[in-house]
């Protein structure tokens, strides 16, 4: 039998661009998690995924609340709603669940800011939220200003299908990675001088992948910075219900003033604080009447569906669930991250103070035996063949210093973490007496 060979199937540009980032080691580190996902019964010798920012620790909280109220998501024998959710498809959302959304993102803040559910855009998750304020504010070959260390996410859902170029904000270990205001205007000459017109500053608020949170005067300064250069400042504020410092911290959406509010633009989602990814559930929250509009019009292509509506205006308009969710939350995350901290430093291994998040930020630098990206890549295939843990590399994060992992902890069970510890505490050993 003879081979017949096919040409490749020419596709778009876009289709076949790489500057949506998966060939880096951070989605390199899933795949191998995926072919040999460690199970306590079934796989214990596989890889433990410590590289997905995933909340598993309050699942409970929000399954009690589903058995107790099963009218949240259930049709009923009647199927009383069912033709009227099965049909409705009106990009504005459901007003109940803009409602209650707006409410809960006021609950996280402690009630320091307020939210308007007419100015609500509902959104296939942050990711979605992202790229279409991308998409309004800036045109093909503009630039976005990110600091970095960063969500490795960034380069997909910034510049992949936008055209939109990111230039980075390094930030640096002596300050504990803070942003600050020279880095801002370096990174802003340096897009200018290469002639892009710098559109934005995306910040994640008020934690950073590095766990970290700002400070007020930090965010007063970089409300200066976008007013002074008159750009937009988007706010990524997935992480808002997720701190569990006992310090006060602040939201962009605490700060904003009448003069340069319609610059100011918030995402969110429910993926993170309350654990519900898989619901793809975002929302843009804008203080710039246009840009609202613009962004409802455009939301038809990431629309979240009217049943989850249905299920979480349900949920979250329950002030008892959610306030004793919010409270659960924080405590837990407090104490996985104590938890993980205190083993890293048992290992020998050194951390970053986090404030807030589903992760921490090491420094293996002293295991490493060159201090380069390469030898940075180098170290994390050694903990991912040798000690089955796949945590992230910060060259995929955009970190300027090599060395530093991003650590997730909340993504799994007590038990596969205390695994995972103890794999690490090996990996200290073994490497302390190698280097
Ligand atoms: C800072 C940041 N923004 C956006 C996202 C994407 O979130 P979503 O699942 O809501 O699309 C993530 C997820 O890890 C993130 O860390």
């Amino acid at each position: 039998m003879s081979t017949v060979f096919v040409n490749e199937t020419q596709l778009s540009k876009i289709a076949v661009s790489k500057a949506h980032g998966e060939d880096s080691p951070y989605f390199a580190g899933w795949k191998a998690y995926e072919e040999n996902p460690y199970d306590a019964l079934n796989n214990p010798e596989g890889v433990i995924q410590m590289g997905l920012a995933e909340n598993q620790l309050s699942f409970d909280v929000v399954e009690e609340y589903l058995k107790k109220n099963p009218e949240a998501f259930s049709w009923g024998s009647e199927l009383c709603n069912f033709r009227e959710n099965a049909l409705f498809q009106d990009y504005h959302g459901l007003q109940t669940f803009r409602k209650a959304m707006a409410n809960f993102m006021e609950k996280i803040r402690g009630g320091r800011a307020k939210f308007d559910p007419d100015r609500i855009v509902l959104t296939a998750g942050a990711t979605a939220a992202n790229e279409l304020l991308t998409f309004i504010l800036a045109d093909p070959g503009d630039a976005l200003l990110v600091p970095t260390p960063c969500y490795p996410g960034f380069l997909r859902d910034l510049q992949w299908r936008t055209g939109v170029k990111i230039f980075p904000v390094h930030c640096h270990s002596s300050n504990g990675f803070q942003l600050t205001l020279s880095s801002l205007e370096k990174a802003y000459k340096k897009a200018k001088d290469s002639n892009f017109k710098v559109k934005g500053l995306l910040i994640t608020n008020p934690c950073n992948p590095l766990g970290t949170t700002a400070s007020i005067s930090l965010l007063q300064d970089i409300i200066h910075f976008i007013s002074d250069k008159n750009i937009h400042l988007i706010s990524d504020e997935i992480y808002s219900g997720s701190v569990f410092s006992t310090t006060n911290f602040a939201c962009v959406s605490d700060l904003i003033t009448n003069a340069v509010s319609e610059q100011i633009h918030i995402v969110y989602s429910l993926s993170k604080d309350l654990g519900l990814p898989g619901f793809r559930v975002g929302a843009l929250y804008s203080y710039n009447d246009r840009v609202v509009k613009t962004a409802r019009r455009m939301s038809s292509f990431s629309l979240v569906s009217s049943q989850t509506q249905k299920l979480l205006a349900f949920m979250l308009s329950d002030e008892e669930f959610t306030e004793r969710y919010v409270k659960t939350n924080r405590e837990r995350l407090r104490e996985r991250y104590e938890l993980v901290v205190g083993g890293m430093k048992e290992a020998g291994i050194g951390s970053l103070k986090g404030e807030a998040g589903l992760f921490c930020w090491v420094n293996m630098e002293d295991f490493m035996e060159e201090k380069s990206k390469e030898g940075e890549l180098r170290l994390w295939k050694v903990i991912i063949e040798d000690f089955k843990l796949n945590v992230s590399p910060g060259s995929s994060c955009w970190c300027c210093e090599p060395g530093w992992f991003r650590v997730c902890f909340a993504n799994m069970s007590r038990e596969t973490l205390e695994v995972a510890l103890k794999r690490l505490k090996d990996f200290g050993k073994r490497k302390k007496k190698n280097v």
